[in-house]
């Protein structure tokens, strides 16, 4: 296993080049099992996730090619019907596969993801969406046994206990581009990576209108054709160089950043008092430390992301004051709080929220990553502590940053991977 070793105290400056989105990448990459033609997606970030949804695919059958960021997608004519549990395992967002091998090959038998270190995890919104769309869902040792005759479209109702699933409404828009009618998804997520499936899906022949909002329409079509896509830029990976911008009072240009995928952690990081400015291809975060201590509560798009909630309280850890972080989302999505708290921040956990209280110095200490966003928090409180922070466990980095300690050492950052 790799560690980061960083010696903390150098304010990032310079420029970052974004990779594609993961989480549009999985689901886009997933989908393509819908077509008979090949499939060309560009901008897929070389993280694990892709290649252990690469590998699902081709277990599958489809035949796979890969060219730096670019994928090559030849889906089987007769598809193995299974995702194995010691895949689904590594993934969750395997189950990405449920829906598309219904709609074409009208059976699947996919493993249950079971949980994650964040929570739970359940994915009843997903087999309630297909079941709707008439397909038959049976649980047997683990696994989902899907099949049917014909999917129908159907009006459904998505939302569930915590607002819009992300997956849910992709699997069940990228199921219902071959029912028979129209579906409507109600209650259905916004975030841009549903928008970018959507676009994916409708460059292949998919009849779908108003995805990005919570009524999304999809008029079931006889068939789809192969095409070629580029991602869009990850909007997370964005977030997370500006809160390490911010948080060692850099300045640095994000190319490829989307202002509009990221008003409200923009605007969070604006009330901090961190300068942010729209630049040609991009957002540059600049001008100062952040200053003021903020509140933040997570919630569906456009509200501010959960992925993003331990990158903001890493840079908060410094920030004169008291901060409050509300995780609204998934039930154990602090784990960056022990290992924080072993760099000397000052924090405390009420209920579902973390209390910051912003400390001059952190003291630099070894420390474990233990999910993908809260290692990422672990990074950033690495580059502004002081002396050395070692981040052991970083292959759950590696699972959605593409280079991350290339990029933070081009921007200045003492960091370097060493093998542990
Ligand atoms: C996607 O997960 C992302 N993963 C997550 O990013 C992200 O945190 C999450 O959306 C929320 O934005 C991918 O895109 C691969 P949800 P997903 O379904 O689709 C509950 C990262 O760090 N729920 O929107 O699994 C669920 O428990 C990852 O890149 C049900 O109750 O999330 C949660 O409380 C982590 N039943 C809420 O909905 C269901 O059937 C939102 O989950 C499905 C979800």
């Amino acid at each position: 296993m790799d560690k980061f070793v960083i010696k903390g105290g150098v304010p990032l400056e310079g420029e970052v080049q974004l990779s594609g989105a993961k989480n549009a990448s999985l689901p886009i990459m997933a989908a393509s099992l819908l077509t008979d033609g090949k499939c060309i997606i560009q901008g897929v970030p070389d993280v694990t996730d892709v290649k252990t949804m690469a590998r699902i695919l081709e277990f599958l059958g489809a035949k796979i090619s890969f060219e730096k960021d670019r994928v090559e997608i030849s889906p089987p004519k007769r598809p193995h019907f299974e995702a194995p549990y010691e895949f689904v395992k590594k993934m969750r967002a395997s189950y990405y596969v449920l829906g598309p091998l219904i709609a074409k090959f009208k059976k699947a038998r996919v493993s249950l993801p079971g949980g994650c270190a964040i929570g739970t995890r359940p994915v009843d919104l997903h087999l309630k969406g297909l079941q709707e769309l008439g397909c038959n869902i049976d649980i047997v040792h683990g696994y989902i046994e899907a099949s049917c005759q014909k999917l129908r479209g159907k009006h459904i109702y998505l939302a569930g206990p915590k607002g819009s699933s992300v997956g849910a409404t992709i699997n069940v828009m990228s199921a219902a581009t071959l029912s028979s009618d129209t579906t409507v998804i109600e209650g259905a997520a916004c975030e841009p990576e549903v928008v970018d499936c959507a676009n994916f899906l409708k460059c292949m022949g998919a009849k779908i209108d108003d995805a990005g909002s919570p009524l999304i329409k999809i008029k079931g079509v006889k068939r789809l054709k192969g095409c070629s896509y580029r991602i869009i830029p990850d909007r997370i990976e964005a977030g997370t160089f500006a809160f390490a911008a911010a948080a060692t009072n850099g300045d640095v240009k994000i190319k490829g950043g989307r202002v509009e995928h990221l008003q409200s952690v923009l605007d969070k990081l604006k009330e901090a008092g961190v300068k942010i400015k729209r630049i040609p291809g991009g957002i540059r975060v600049s001008s100062g430390r952040a200053k003021t201590p903020i509140n933040i509560s997570v919630a569906p798009y456009p509200g501010f992301p959960t992925d993003l909630q331990a990158q903001a309280m890493a840079m908060l850890t410094k920030v004169k004051g008291i901060s409050i972080v509300t995780e609204t989302i998934f039930e154990n999505r602090f784990m960056q709080v022990p290992e924080l708290i072993r760099l000397g921040a000052d924090i405390s956990i009420e209920g579902n929220s973390a209390i910051i209280k912003g400390k001059k110095r952190l003291e630099g200490a070894p420390v474990m990553a233990s999910d993908l966003r809260a290692s990422a928090a672990l990074v950033i409180a690495g580059l502004i502590a002081n002396g050395e922070t070692s981040v052991s466990r970083i292959y759950h980095l590696d699972r959605g940053y593409e280079s991350l300690e290339k990029k933070l050492g081009n921007l200045g950052a003492k960091i370097e991977r060493v093998a542990e």
